[in-house]
């Protein structure tokens, strides 16, 4: 069974372009789950390409086509080739990363029959300007879902042109009556205080300003967490992350630890250094606050910036010399912003605490500012007059335990 918003789409979302805004969880996607099949079928021996575009390969497997395998089989949805292509009810669709440029130049001289969207705002503008110029056949469509961003996004900026060959619904999160109360009361609750409550929860494309962790910033006192208190919180795993510096800026060691069943996690020790340091002098302390972090908390791997490949072969060499019990990989590194969401949402949620050995890191998440000279996009302030190594270190130290600690009611 469809919501009302859903079947209102299937009714209306007949232009070239259809485009769903608005609040997670709010129902956006599971109505395509239903709607592709009818849309590829439809364009079945027309000349020109299917495509889907999201932000990566992998969010689109995730977000789209392992649901509707789960919903269809594999047998009518299949996984995505090395080449790119996934074949979905018989026809080849091409999936593409959109967030980056190099990936325009794919979509080149085809013409493009069908094209799914998801995540829009996160592509690259470039991609967008592209995919404009390729749905350029009498029958060409696009169905496309977003998060609302800044109010002056290029998509937004697409979206308030209008015009006859545009569809568009936006949702709020109460626009899905199959989400349980309890979830949404959490969302609720998780996103308070921030842009994120306005942008995912009411579904409005509100400007991300000020203070990056407003809670935060507003309290620090909150977050602290006194070391004679760690018994009480007795944790399952630790890890360390890892930013080297340069140009002016500094190195940061962060260990964080997670609560048992991933309910929370605390940042537990820190070193920091500003300035010049010989490679030698930066191992040296890297395998005393290595040593330290797995004798008192049980860490056992480092997730270092992986921009650094020949400082990362260094800090593996003194652990085997010093026979640490300390793997040395490199970080994830995935977007900031889903980092920096993730943290805000921890801090709402009363899940995120750090001790009181922590200055730099309280420092960095108190002054930490979104860039008002890119208004159009969220973006960081990172011009040197605030820390953001401590917190490059610390977002190292939880990205491999984003997923456990999110799916934690
Ligand atoms: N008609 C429906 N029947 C049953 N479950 C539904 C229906 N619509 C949505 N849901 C469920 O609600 C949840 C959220 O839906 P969906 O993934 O479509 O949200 P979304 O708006 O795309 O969220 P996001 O912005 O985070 O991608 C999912 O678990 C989905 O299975
Ligand atoms: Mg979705």
């Amino acid at each position: 069974m469809l919501s009302e918003k859903q079947r209102e789409y299937r009714r209306s979302a007949t232009r070239v372009w259809n485009v769903k805004t608005g609040a997670t969880r709010s129902g956006k996607t599971y109505g395509d789950y239903f709607l592709l099949p009818g849309r590829l079928l439809s364009g079945r021996g027309c000349e020109g390409l299917n495509v889907i575009l999201g932000s990566t390969r992998g969010t689109i497997a995730r977000n789209l086509l392992e649901p509707m395998q789960t919903i269809y089989g594999q047998s009518l949805v299949g996984d995505i080739h090395g080449d790119g292509v996934a074949v979905l009810f018989g026809q080849p669709c091409h999936c593409l990363g959109a967030d980056s440029v190099r990936q325009v130049n794919r979509l080149r001289g085809c013409s493009v029959k069908y094209c799914y969207g998801d995540e829009v705002t996160t592509w690259h503008p470039d991609m967008f300007e592209m995919l404009k110029s390729r749905l350029d056949k009498a029958y060409s469509r696009f169905d496309g879902t977003c998060n609302p961003a800044g109010p002056t996004h290029w998509f937004k900026r697409f979206l308030d042109q209008g015009g006859e060959s545009l569809y568009q619904q936006a949702y709020t999160i109460d626009d899905n009556p199959f989400n349980p109360p309890q979830v949404v009361e959490r969302m609720k609750r998780d996103y308070a205080g921030t842009v994120y409550y306005d942008r995912y929860i009411r579904g409005l494309w509100v400007a991300a300003e000020g203070a990056v962790y407003r809670l935060f910033a507003d309290d620090p006192g909150r977050f602290a967490m006194d070391a004679t208190e760690l018994p009480a919180h007795p944790l399952c795993t630790a890890t360390l992350g890892v930013d080297f510096g340069g140009n002016g800026s500094g190195h940061a060691f962060c260990c964080t630890g997670f609560t048992r069943g991933f309910s929370g996690m605390i940042t537990l020790c820190e070193w920091y250094h500003k300035g010049e340091i010989t490679p030698e002098r930066l191992e040296t302390a890297f395998a005393d606050f290595a040593r330290d972090c797995a004798v008192r908390f049980g860490a056992h791997t480092a997730y270092c910036d992986s921009a650094e490949p020949t400082l990362i072969q260094g800090l593996r060499a003194v652990c085997l010399r010093e026979r640490l019990p300390m793997e040395v990989r490199r970080a994830r590194k995935g977007r900031i912003n889903d980092r920096i969401r993730f943290l805000c949402r921890m801090m709402a949620g009363g899940r995120y605490r750090l001790l009181g050995a922590c200055p730099h890191t309280r420092e960095a998440l108190t002054t930490a500012l979104w860039d008002a000279r890119h208004p159009t996009q969220d973006v960081r302030l990172d011009d040197g007059t605030t820390n953001i190594d401590s917190l490059d270190a610390l977002e190292y130290s939880f990205e491999p335990y984003m997923e456990e600690m999110s799916a934690m009611v």
